[in-house]
């Protein structure tokens, strides 16, 4: 049985592609040695994390992620006894904005990142966060499986043959 947990914190520093790829690097290293899988999602200083794994592992990871001074937790969604994960294949996949495009899933993402719908129903806003994630569980192999950095050297090379 799993345990599921998505919370919704605010950058207190800030954070470039380099910062979020190092720490989705490091993260996933540690996360395959204790079995968690999941995603971070980052997007105007908010970060959107999901994590999955067995019942201590994933707990005594959310204490050391609530710990962690590079961020605010202001939401948490907690579920366990789940009888599969998800994602198995991420032990931390760092999901970029384009990524999301393709599944139009982005501003549902947002949404909740934004606080539109935090706080004003904490019901409803739960169900569409859980349903948000079964969503992504569901085209997860329409996000390709290697992203490098998005390569500002890719979109110059387009440019030089245009000149
Ligand atoms: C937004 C965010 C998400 C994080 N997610 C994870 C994670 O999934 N797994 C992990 O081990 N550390 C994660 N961390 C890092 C931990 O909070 C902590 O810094 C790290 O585990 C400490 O590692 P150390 O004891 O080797 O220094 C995250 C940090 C932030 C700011």
């Amino acid at each position: 049985m799993f345990t599921r947990i998505a919370y919704i914190s605010e950058a207190t520093c800030a954070m470039d592609d380099q910062a979020l790829k190092d720490l989705a690097e490091q993260s996933s290293q540690k996360n395959r040695k204790i079995e968690i899988t999941g995603y971070l999602y980052f997007c105007r200083n908010r970060f959107f994390q999901y994590i999955e794994g067995p019942r201590e592992a994933s707990l005594q990871l959310m204490d050391v992620i609530r710990a962690d001074a590079r961020h605010t937790v202001k939401e948490e969604l907690m579920i366990h006894g789940q009888p599969k994960r998800l994602f198995p294949g991420w032990n931390l996949r760092w999901l970029r904005q384009m990524e999301l495009h393709a599944l139009h899933l982005e501003h549902t993402i947002s949404d909740f990142m934004g606080g539109k719908l935090a706080f004003r129903d904490i019901a409803y806003w739960e169900q569409r966060i859980w349903e948000m994630i079964s969503q992504l569980a569901e085209n997860q192999q329409q996000i390709p499986v290697k992203t490098g950095p998005i390569g500002s050297s890719n979109i110059r090379r387009i440019l030089d043959s245009e000149l």
